[in-house]
């Protein structure tokens, strides 16, 4: 038996040097590119004139060296391989001259690193640190049909170049595989979802775009993986009705907590899956965020909420960032947390906070942990400024910069997302200033995005007390328009330094949106205005923005503006003409004395309101006396 066997190998060893010598030593070498997977991307409408051929060609060379990546780990091609009349062959149009093109010579680019030295995987690895890898698969592993996500993933990729690569090698490596492009022929290889011939991929790294036609013939696979898949999940969902019946038939009563807390545990994974998949965001461990913020010291929380402690920390790399963690976490909270995270994740502004990741755990000792991090905001809360220690002292110009900072941001949240999303709780306390003082609208908790053209109604209200639009208050209809009345009394509170809210003695209230629009009723709008602010504007300019806070804080939605106008408005160096503010019905929270004032004045009538709904008024710049009411 094994005299056989070493017979046998003996041989195998006599015959395989024999078959090397057989072959002719002298070939030349073949071009280790596969030409066959270009043939998707041959159809027409090709590339006519010579500069989009030659653009193609080296697009091509770029999609085939990435397919090359991931099947050798290599960026080169051996030395003395002949890439170019291949080349020539796969495409269904002439080449110009290769000297016009660029492809002079490409066999030689080809087999010497292309950029820093780099040629191999390992290579690029050791070179690009695995935070910037981390960001290119989060971004590029995903389908890149869509714009925005291709543009995401190439985005990350040219930072990568920039970064990592082109300071090695300043001259940006050969012209044909350089630098800039050696991240998108690695995404191709190594990050990208099905490979850098697919051709959603292939589109966004490589702008070669796939023949629709082929791609619908060959839909059968498709159209059978479709097939495989529903009858495997309709087995596996058969198998899972059995198997709970099976439960039940044993034990009714564990069988039914048992398949609640299964239920719960896959929500919580799926929205977790949910969140990796849309973002971009860095994910980070427990004992990451434990190490920053010192095991959660009590002296490193910077901010209490119903929702849970905010804390201060320092990330390995010096960074400084706040970390919001939240309390209680069940599988209800998962969901508004996942909420959370993909709302501030979609939306990027110089006005919105900046997410730079989260984390989620589960401790022995502390349970589950839902945790996000932001940056650091060196310079607090608009409402620390306001209403911390001693009188405010911030001058206009840090306060107009304010006011325009926090527009602009909810302006985009309005009108730059699609769809809309309305914060729900804009105050003092979540206005947060960064070293330049530059505003940024934060937590999202509480976020809602809009139905389109829809006026949502809620029958749980959120907000905060003094800042919550009366529609919204009263009868839980929830517009944009309820973020412009919150935005409003922000700014009120921003020019007159004071809270929005305070309960005085005997239930009695101020109420800072009503104390404000009397004084501008009577004509005193400049009374609102903090005495003794430092730095103090033109009276123009600071009356237009009170009179901007009164118009935004009218009880009527529709008297007030979108955030757009009110940026459009704040921004304007002169007033945009007469500002007009319809009257006021009577304050929501009128006490009774007001209501019988109003029912006796108006004419027996008994309305409450005046028979005109609400007159306007009209505030002229030269006349700083509004036209004084009909009644009274
Ligand atoms: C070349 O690419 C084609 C199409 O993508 C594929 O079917 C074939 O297996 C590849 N050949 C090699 C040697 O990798
Ligand atoms: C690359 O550089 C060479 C000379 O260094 C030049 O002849 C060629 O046209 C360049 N190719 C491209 C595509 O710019
Ligand atoms: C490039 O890397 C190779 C090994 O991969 C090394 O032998 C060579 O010296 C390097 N060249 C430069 C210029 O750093
Ligand atoms: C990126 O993803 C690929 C494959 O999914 C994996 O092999 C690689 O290690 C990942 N890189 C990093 C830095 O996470």
């Amino acid at each position: 038996m094994s005299r056989r066997l070493s017979l046998l190998l003996l041989a195998f060893s006599i015959l395989f040097p024999a078959t090397l010598l057989a072959q002719p030593p002298t070939a030349p070498q073949q071009c280790p590119l596969n030409f066959t997977a270009l043939r998707p991307f041959l159809a027409p409408p090709l590339p006519s004139d010579d500069a989009s051929r030659c653009a193609f060609a080296l697009q091509s060379v770029r999609l085939l060296l990435s397919l090359h990546l991931a099947a050798t780990g290599s960026f080169l091609v051996p030395a003395s391989s002949s890439c170019l009349p291949p080349l020539r062959d796969a495409l269904p149009f002439p080449l110009p001259p290769p000297d016009a093109c660029g492809l002079a010579g490409i066999d030689a680019l080809l087999s010497a690193p292309g950029c820093a030295n780099i040629s191999t995987r390992a290579e690029f690895d050791a070179r690009v640190p695995a935070s910037a890898r981390r960001d290119i698969n989060a971004s590029c592993d995903r389908e890149l049909g869509a714009v925005p996500v291709c543009t995401t993933c190439t985005t990350s990729l040219s930072k990568t170049a920039a970064a990592y690569l082109l300071p090695g090698s300043p001259d940006g490596g050969n012209n044909v595989t350089g630098c800039v492009q050696y991240p998108f022929i690695y995404a191709g290889a190594a990050a990208s979802l099905r490979g850098p011939d697919d051709p959603d991929t292939a589109d966004c790294l490589y702008l070669l775009k796939a023949n629709s036609e082929p791609s619908k013939g060959s839909g059968a696979p498709a159209w059978l993986y479709g097939v495989v898949f529903g009858c495997l999940a309709f087995v596996l969902l058969v198998a899972a009705a059995a198997a709970s019946c099976f439960f039940v038939w044993r034990r009714r009563r564990r069988a039914a907590a048992a398949a609640l807390a299964a239920d719960s545990r896959s929500k919580r994974s799926h929205a977790m899956e949910s969140i990796t998949a849309s973002t971009t965001l860095l994910k980070f461990t427990y004992d990451d965020i434990k190490m920053a913020t010192g095991s959660f010291a009590r002296d490193s929380i910077i901010g209490r909420g119903g929702f849970g402690n905010v804390y201060k920390g320092v990330l390995p790399d010096g960074a400084e960032v706040a970390v919001k963690r939240f309390k209680n976490c069940s599988a209800a909270g998962d969901a508004a947390f996942a909420h959370e995270v993909e709302v501030v994740a979609s939306v990027r502004h110089v006005n919105l906070v900046a997410l730079r990741g989260y984390c989620i755990a589960a401790t022995q000792r502390e349970g589950h942990q839902r945790m996000i991090v932001c940056d650091l905001m060196h310079n607090g809360s608009l409402h620390d400024h306001l209403f911390g220690a001693g009188e405010c002292q911030m001058a206009w110009p840090v306060r107009q910069r304010i006011a325009i900072g926090m527009a602009r941001g909810l302006s985009y949240l309005h009108r730059g997302t699609q769809p809309a999303i309305i914060h729900r709780d804009i105050k003092a306390s979540n206005i947060l200033l960064d070293d330049d003082f530059e505003a940024k609208v934060a937590d999202f908790g509480l976020a809602k995005f809009a139905p389109e053209g829809m006026t949502h109604v809620s029958t749980r209200v959120a907000g905060t007390m003094g800042y919550v639009a009366p529609e919204y208050a009263l009868y839980g209809q929830l517009t944009e328009k309820s973020d412009v009345y919150s935005f409003g009394v922000v700014l009120l509170e921003l020019m007159s330094g004071k809270r929005a809210f305070m309960s005085l003695s005997e239930g009695e209230s101020f109420v800072l949106a009503d104390w404000a629009w009397s004084l501008v009723r009577r004509g005193k709008t400049l009374d609102v205005i903090q005495e003794g602010m430092a730095e103090p504007g033109p009276t123009k300019v600071m009356e237009k923005y009170v009179l901007v806070a009164a118009l935004c804080t009218h009880p009527q939605l529709h008297a007030r503006p979108t955030m757009e106008q009110v940026v459009k408005i704040l921004e304007a160096d002169s007033a945009p003409g007469p500002l007009i503010i319809p009257d006021r019905p009577l304050p929501v929270v009128a006490n009774l004395a007001d209501i019988e004032r109003s029912v006796s004045s108006s004419t027996g009538s008994g309305q409450l309101f005046s028979p005109s709904g609400f007159r306007s008024f009209i505030h002229r710049d030269e006349d700083a006396t509004p036209e004084s009411p009909k009644e009274t």
